[in-house]
């Protein structure tokens, strides 16, 4: 914590209040800063959550096991759901509209090398989006719980 004080000539208690209002100013930036930031704006708000959205549609697009998923899928809805569904998961601003994950993939049959490799396509999103590996790791231990509604179903 830096403390400023005002270098002119003041009278002692002028002075004392100048630097007790700076500290306190200075405290409350701190606490600030290391309360309010989101994972959100961590990743980069809505432009960087579109960007990871629209590079995990090209991966699963790339990907022959992951793709028959979603041969029957209206993609612009699934590209919609899963913006506000990354952007809530990491406490931005949106609210999500979709379905529950468990009634969303319900009957899929999705298996742990299916899942695990969903991840790993997640994962090349975000490195394509250039999402630091830290930031990854925080957004990925906040999907990590969601594993038992969406596998072995
Ligand atoms: C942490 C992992 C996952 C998350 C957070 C996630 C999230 C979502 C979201 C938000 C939707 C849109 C829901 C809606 O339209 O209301 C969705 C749909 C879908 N997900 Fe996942 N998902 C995950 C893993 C998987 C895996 C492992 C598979 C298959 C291998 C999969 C296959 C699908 C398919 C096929 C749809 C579209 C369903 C339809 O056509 O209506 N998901 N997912």
């Amino acid at each position: 914590m830096t403390i400023l004080c005002v270098k002119r000539p003041l009278g002692p208690s002028l002075k004392t209040s100048l630097c007790a209002v700076t500290i306190a100013i200075t405290l409350s930036l701190s606490a600030c800063s290391s309360t309010s930031k989101t994972l959100y704006s961590e990743i980069g708000g809505q432009a960087k959550v579109e960007q990871i959205t629209d590079n995990f549609i090209e991966e699963i697009g790339y990907n022959k096991h992951i793709v028959r998923y979603f041969e029957k899928t209206d993609i612009s809805r699934f590209r919609e759901k899963l913006n506000e569904h990354i952007c809530m998961v990491a406490d931005g601003p949106c609210e999500y509209t979709g379905d529950s994950m468990e009634n969303v993939h319900a009957g899929m049959d999705i298996n742990e090398n299916h899942f695990n490799l969903t991840v790993d396509l997640l994962i090349n999103a975000m490195t394509k989006a250039d999402i630091p590996h830290s930031t990854q790791n925080k957004l990925l231990a906040r999907f990590a719980p969601m594993r038992s509604e969406i596998a072995f179903k």
